[in-house]
């Protein structure tokens, strides 16, 4: 079986939600406490053994490309002042050489659109997909950690998944479960943003993928679903019945980071978790 080296993060979406803060700073770049959403999808691949990040950007993304870079400016800087652990903190920002690939994606035509740009870059081997704005927090068990566990156990293709109310099926790709054991659940189907009372189970993808290269033809086709756009989610529903398909629950917190109030409670609960912080968060919670 081969390994999971390389992981794509598509990160060209114009981030309309959070205007006017994204009028000149990319989405991926506004921070969790004091790191840029990016670094937490970033550092999760990097639990999970993965080699090289594929950053699918587009147009105004250039923020995210410095900020894989060298900072000669500060780093000469902190260590002339002998400022070590501050320097330190910018550990994540490394990656090896040739460990950060961009490439852009011209047109906004959708998720699978922005993965199929990734093609030749991946090849044919297995890949994962990581979409930043779903803070997957668990820093014990990361959620592709667990996925690639299972990947490992049952090849194929794996996606993560979380239970939703059911009136919240139609914001996400939904699972058609087959055998369940334990957290790991047969996939029999998946549906893009079914519409209200169609959905097949209220299994929600969150947005990690480890999949196959044989996608990519699938993608190739350009065929548009839900809401006119190239769907990865109609793409791997193909994928079932001619290769293993598991989705995995995922065991943590998930905060989505593509809503405002997710922002917020993403900010509010992982700094709760900071020691320098939380009591002073805390007492000001409840002064509310
Ligand atoms: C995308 C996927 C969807 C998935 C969701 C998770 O939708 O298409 O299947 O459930 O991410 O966040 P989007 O939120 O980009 O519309």
């Amino acid at each position: 079986m081969k390994r999971v080296r390389k992981a794509i993060f598509p990160v060209a979406g114009f981030g309309t939600r959070f205007l006017p803060a994204t009028k000149a700073v990319p989405k991926e770049m506004l921070p969790v406490v004091d790191r840029p959403l990016i670094q937490y999808a970033v550092d999760e691949a990097k639990a999970a053994g993965i080699e090289q990040m594929i950053f699918v950007t587009g147009r105004n993304k250039g923020a995210i490309e410095d900020y894989f870079d060298e900072a000669y400016e500060i780093e000469r800087d902190l260590i002339d002042k002998g400022k070590r652990d501050t320097l330190r903190l910018l550990d994540g920002t490394r990656l090896p050489a040739g460990g950060a690939v961009f490439i852009r994606q011209q047109q906004m035509l959708g998720l699978g659109h922005a993965v199929a740009c990734a093609r030749d870059l991946i090849g044919d081997e297995p890949f994962a997909v990581l979409l930043p704005d779903e803070l997957l927090w668990n820093p014990k068990s990361p959620c592709l950690a667990q996925m690639t566990e299972t990947y490992e156990a049952k090849g194929g293709n794996v996606i993560a998944v979380l239970e939703v109310p059911a009136d919240h099926t139609h914001r996400y790709g939904i699972v058609d479960p087959g055998t369940v054991d334990g957290l790991v659940t047969e996939v029999k189907g998946l549906v893009e943003k079914p519409a209200a009372g169609t959905a097949p189970s209220r299994l929600a993808v969150i947005g990690r993928y480890i999949l196959q290269p044989d996608i990519f033809p699938l993608l190739a086709r350009g065929e548009r679903g839900a809401g006119g756009e190239i769907q990865l989610t109609d793409a791997m529903a193909k994928l079932i019945g001619q290769q293993p398909f598991h989705a995995q629950t995922f065991t943590g917190d998930r905060h989505d980071c593509g809503d405002k109030a997710g922002f917020i409670q993403a900010n509010l609960a992982l700094a709760l978790e900071r020691d320098d912080i939380s009591d002073s968060i805390r007492a000001f919670m409840k002064t509310l």
